[in-house]
């Protein structure tokens, strides 16, 4: 089952350029979470921090009791094999076919007979729906089968710790439906801790369990996903809705004077009022329950009095099964 992961006031600079500081939350054990921010905020170089390939200045980033950034390499290293990390770009190698893509990390960090590479690997390729695909090599197949080679790859060492960036990237919004009930399914299958870097508001609201938001060097919020769903921070709504009128200008922050004087103009703009929060998505038929599901429900039931009346609604009312559904 899945593995907590608990990041304490992390601060990451290159050189005199900060990236963000004093960045602290917790990925629960077995549950889904997505991190927001626009462009250049830093959310790649948070999932290589947590998995110990970039060193932050400060903060520590747990995972069963090994701190990725200040313990010994060697202890590092050994967490390092808890994780599946699908990337922005697939980064499959061009000269091999998804099959030997799919079996490098097998064959790189394990001992494992070539039978038994062959069991998993067509099991992994299975699940992401690439069965007859194998022989090809990444360039003659399309960017969604790539990613869902990456994909596939990320999943061969069992990880209990999944971090996608952008995995939607590149896909149509039919191919991004899927993957989203694809990401939903996997968690229901083997319970593993899950973050997913997106610019998507569609996966955004319907996949995660909790939501997060960096910007302007600063972790904005990270809570159960009703709580950034129904929240009226300006930068938090005008990123949900895709609006230009708020805080995120082009080039990451507009500057104080813009800001003023578009909330001269049209007020109405900034405050919608309440947003409905769509439903989560549910493993397909078939699938095991989701066990991070269940814990979530215990978790935010016992963290209700801290959460915004919105969210609280929010919460209350994806308890109750909509009438005429399945369940009635
Ligand atoms: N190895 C590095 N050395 C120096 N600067 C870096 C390095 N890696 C990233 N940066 C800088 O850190 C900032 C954040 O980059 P990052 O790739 O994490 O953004 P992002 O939020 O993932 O953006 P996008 O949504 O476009 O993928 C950028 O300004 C980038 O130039
Ligand atoms: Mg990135």
């Amino acid at each position: 089952m899945g593995i907590e992961v608990v990041v304490e006031g992390l601060t990451k600079s290159f050189g005199k350029q900060n990236i963000w500081q004093d960045v602290s939350l917790t990925l629960p054990a077995g549950e889904v979470s997505v991190m927001l921010g626009p462009s250049g905020t830093g959310k790649t170089v948070f999932l290589k921090s947590i998995i110990g390939l970039l060193k932050p200045e400060q903060g520590r980033v747990l995972i069963n009791g090994v701190d990725m950034v200040n313990s010994s390499e060697r202890d590092i290293m050994e967490t390092r094999k808890l994780f599946g990390l699908m990337f922005q770009d697939g980064a499959l190698f061009g000269s091999m076919s998804l099959f030997d893509n799919i079996a490098f990390p097998l064959r790189e960090h394990t001992r494992k007979k070539e039978s038994e590479i062959r069991r998993i690997v067509m099991e992994r390729i299975d699940i992401v729906g690439l069965l007859g695909a194998e022989g090809k090599l990444p360039g003659e197949i399309s960017g969604g089968m790539r990613k869902r080679a990456g994909l596939a790859r990320a999943l061969v060492l069992d990880p209990q710790i999944i971090l996608c960036d952008e995995p939607d990237s590149g896909l149509d919004p039919v191919r991004t439906a899927y993957l989203s009930q694809l990401l939903i399914d996997l968690n229901a299958q083997i319970d593993a801790t899950m973050l997913i870097v997106t610019h998507n508001l569609d996966i955004a609201a319907t996949v995660p369990d909790n939501m997060g938001m960096l910007f302007c060097r600063n972790l904005v919020t990270f809570g159960p996903r009703e709580v950034l769903l129904t929240s009226d921070t300006p930068v938090v709504s005008q990123f949900l809705a895709g609006r230009r009128e708020g805080p995120i200008g082009m080039s990451e922050e507009k500057d104080a004077a813009t800001l003023a004087a578009e909330q001269q103009g049209d007020t109405a703009l900034l405050h919608t009022g309440p947003r409905t929060v769509v439903p989560q998505l549910e493993p397909s038929p078939g699938m095991p329950v989701r066990q991070g599901a269940l814990r979530r429900r215990e978790r935010v039931t016992s963290m209700m009095g801290q959460l915004p009346e919105a969210a609280r609604t929010a919460i209350l009312n994806s308890y109750t099964p909509a009438a005429g559904g399945a369940r009635a």
